[in-house]
């Protein structure tokens, strides 16, 4: 492991070893063969949200292909991407991103890690910061008094403990979104009974309770797997249905009449499977709130004892992941760049002026609620690389978005997620309580999204030529 006095420098650094990092380290090969790269991670194993809800895999399906396959299958595409790449050499895991400061002189990024297996700090200096450090990655806490007494596991979705047992056990679920939706059916067969507490950890809007649509999770039979091993150009065919019927249900996010239409179908239709589906047997749903905790049981407000062998919180996620210390030019730091802005914000998702050469993937306004996250993923590398291609070749030493790019550009978005119901309607996690600006999601469809990461035109850039001019006169003279 790297030591506290190396001076350790790579021309690009990766911070998270999930589908974007991935992604990034890929792209850097293929289209700049560009080598010199690091990507620290701070979980034990590659693969990011993929790795870390184990869940995912509780029925194990391993041996039957699925059209949503379950997580070991995502993780083996995940590191056959890797090795093929050539990837997995440049991840260092256990290692946390602590901070990061521009450095003028140097037209470079001074990084603090550190390692957390020895809990030494160490510095990482390069010319590219890439924050790839996921949207859906802090477990939100559960602080609720006596949780230090409980005798049982307490345990997130997003850190399973793969040895625990909830054979015969009381077991209570907290949350009853994505995660918990998934959770329950793989334990419900195994736990004596489950109580499932509904919408406790947000306080601050009173929201609708969820939706939820049949996973027609189909199996791909050997005549298909035929299909798509030998005829050319089916997978990729079927791929494109697939993207197509999901751009389709995008236009139930508009609050217009064919919005409302959409949404008022699937909702119906939402409430008749919840009906005729919903579990009747071991399993307790309440939206009675937890307010104590005793060694092998929890209370609720209505006075109510529940008895408790685990406690499994599906209470979804902190937004935290843009906390980490990142100082730019002039000592400004992230903070006081979106105070003085406005909200938190960045240029097509990617980044913020006065932070030369520092870019996000998927990054804030970048998230879809329709389709796959990876096709953002995969938009979003594309524009880096384009963006980053002089300095990476070394013609340039920084690369920054202009301001005013980077307003008109927010300007925009905001107009267009006012059209949309992620315009604070209902009250949702996504958005930024202090401002009131909905920081999380992209209001676009994925064709715009397409065109605007593949056909900018550079001008919202500005590149260092200082460099370029010494360089020439050094030649004359
Ligand atoms: C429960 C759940 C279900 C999902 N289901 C789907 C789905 O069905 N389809 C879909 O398209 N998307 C889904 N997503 C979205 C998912 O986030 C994306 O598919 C994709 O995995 C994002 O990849 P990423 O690399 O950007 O982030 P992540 O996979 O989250 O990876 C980020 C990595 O950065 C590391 N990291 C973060 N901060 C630091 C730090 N300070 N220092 C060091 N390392 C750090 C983390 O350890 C992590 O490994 C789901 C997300 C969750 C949480
Ligand atoms: C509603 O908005 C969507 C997306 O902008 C658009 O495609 C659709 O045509 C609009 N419908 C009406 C009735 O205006
Ligand atoms: C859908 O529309 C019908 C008819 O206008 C209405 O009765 C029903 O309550 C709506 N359903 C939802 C879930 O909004
Ligand atoms: C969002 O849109 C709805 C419906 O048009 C509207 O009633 C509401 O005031 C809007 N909320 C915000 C915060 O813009």
């Amino acid at each position: 492991m790297v030591s506290f006095e190396k001076k350790i420098s790579s021309k690009v650094l990766i911070i998270g070893a999930g589908f974007s990092g991935l992604a990034t380290a890929c792209q850097l090969r293929r289209e700049h063969n560009c080598d010199d790269y690091v990507i620290y991670d701070r979980s034990s194993a590659p693969g990011g949200t993929w790795w870390a809800n184990k869940f995912y895999h509780l029925p194990r399906t391993r041996t039957s292909r699925k059209s949503t396959p379950p997580r070991a299958e995502i993780l083996e595409y995940f590191n056959k991407v890797a090795d093929k790449y050539d990837v997995s050499r440049h991840i260092v895991q256990n290692t946390e991103w602590e901070g990061a400061y521009w450095q003028d002189q140097t037209s470079s990024w001074l990084v603090r890690l550190k390692d957390l297996t020895t809990g030494q700090a160490f510095h990482h200096d390069c010319k590219i910061l890439i924050s790839a450090v996921g949207a859906l990655v802090n477990p939100n806490g559960f602080g609720v008094p006596g949780v230090e007494d409980f005798e049982g596991d307490i345990v997130h979705t997003a850190a399973w403990d793969e040895d625990m047992s909830l054979h015969q056990k009381d077991v209570i679920v907290v949350g009853n979104g994505c995660s918990a939706a998934q959770l329950i059916p793989a334990i419900a067969k195994e736990a004596r009974s489950i109580t499932q507490f509904i919408r406790l950890s947000i306080s601050h809007s009173s929201r609708p309770p969820q939706f939820y649509l049949q996973n027609e999770n189909r199996q791909i039979d050997d005549n298909w797997k035929s299909v798509f091993r030998y005829v050319p150009g089916a997978l990729r065919l079927l791929r494109l249905a697939v993207f197509l019927y999901l751009e389709s249900t995008a236009v139930r996010m508009s609050i217009n009449r064919t919005g409302n239409k959409a949404r008022n179908l699937s909702s119906e239709r939402s409430k008749a499977y919840i009906q005729n589906n919903a579990p009747a047997s071991n399993i307790h749903l309440t939206d009675d709130p937890i307010v104590k905790i005793s060694p092998h049981s929890i209370f609720t407000k209505s006075g109510q004892e529940y008895p408790a062998d685990a406690i499994l919180l599906a209470t979804g996620f902190a937004l935290t992941q843009y906390d980490v210390e990142l100082v730019g030019r002039n000592g400004r730091t992230r903070n006081q760049h979106w105070d003085n802005f406005g909200y938190k914000e960045a240029y097509k998702s990617t980044a913020m002026s006065g932070f030369p050469n520092f870019f996000y993937v998927l990054g804030p306004n970048s998230g879809k609620g329709h389709t796959s996250a990876i096709y953002s993923i995969e938009n979003y590398v594309n524009l880096v690389m384009k963006v980053i291609a002089p300095v990476i070749q070394d013609r340039c030493s920084f690369v920054e978005v202009r301001p005013d790019s980077e307003k008109d550009y927010n300007v925009n978005l905001h107009e267009k997620i006012a059209t949309t119901i992620f315009n604070n309607s209902c009250g949702s996690y996504f958005i930024d309580y202090k401002t009131e600006k909905n920081w999380f999601t992209y209001p676009w469809n994925s064709f715009v999204m397409w065109y605007s990461t593949h056909w900018d035109n550079l001008d919202d850039w500005v590149y260092d030529v200082r460099w370029l001019m010494k360089l020439l006169m050094s030649q004359e003279d």
